[in-house]
């Protein structure tokens, strides 16, 4: 048996004053009734759940970062520092690695997650699953790049890019681009190639996750069981 704030701690996701914290708050329940007792003993098998999420077992951890500029998604670097210097320590043991990549100027949506199986589904080139982007061009779009992106762009090294759709926002220096594949710079290179470089860019879907707008730059949350479950039928 374990005290109630040392079982919320031992996750890494709070310190043990943050864990006492939530547990006074009325914010934590031991199988199904709320608990406001930090020091209260809890079986190791009592379902705990925070905010109605129950707490992290062994099995497969999800989570959704907004990623911030200046990062790169990797989980060890030489020289950059990784998103994974944005969780909390015992995350960073748990061996969560980033399902995909974000340049590392490029903010928004990165799935983190250490279920090797599912990263390997999503990403799969033939699965094709969605991603939506935020960008800010130098230059003006018009409905001539909506259609190179429909057709489908070559790029200036020949690769040729599925079609994508290029949804362009009011003034037409930003846009929504849809891609249903990952190649390597691919919203940069396919912007490029229209003589319109991209000056910010922003992952705000990925297949079935949407950004949460108010989740900030460089904050993380765990996926909620339908997420996950939507993940796992997605493609
Ligand atoms: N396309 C890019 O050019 N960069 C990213 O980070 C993601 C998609």
């Amino acid at each position: 048996m374990d005290r109630l704030d040392k079982r919320l701690a031992g996750t890494g996701r709070w310190s043990r004053k943050e864990a006492r914290e939530l547990i006074k708050a009325g914010r934590v329940s031991v199988s199904g009734n709320v608990c406001r007792n930090p020091e209260e003993k809890v079986p190791a098998e009592a379902a705990v759940c925070v905010d109605g999420q129950a707490l992290d077992g062994p099995g497969p951890v999800y989570l959704i970062l907004h990623k911030p500029a200046g990062l790169v998604s990797a989980t060890e670097d030489p020289r950059e520092e990784t998103v994974l210097s944005l969780l909390p320590p015992a995350y960073q043991r748990r061996g969560l690695f980033p399902a995909g990549r974000l340049d590392k100027d490029t903010e928004g949506l990165l799935l983190l997650t250490d279920d090797g199986p599912l990263a390997h589904k999503l990403l799969s080139p033939r699965r094709h699953v969605d991603k939506v982007y935020y960008l800010e061009v130098d230059g003006v779009l018009d409905e001539t790049d909506v259609q190179a992106a429909r057709d489908g762009m070559v790029l200036a090294d020949g690769l040729q890019c599925l079609p994508a759709d290029l949804e362009i926002l009011s003034g037409g220096r930003s846009a929504h681009i849809t891609l249903h594949e990952g190649k390597y710079h691919q919203v940069k290179r396919m912007l490029a190639a229209r003589g319109k470089p991209v000056t910010y860019l922003k992952r705000i879907r990925f297949g079935p996750l949407n950004l949460d707008p108010d989740l900030p730059k460089g904050s993380w949350r765990p996926l909620s069981p339908e997420e996950i479950a939507l993940l796992q039928n997605h493609g």
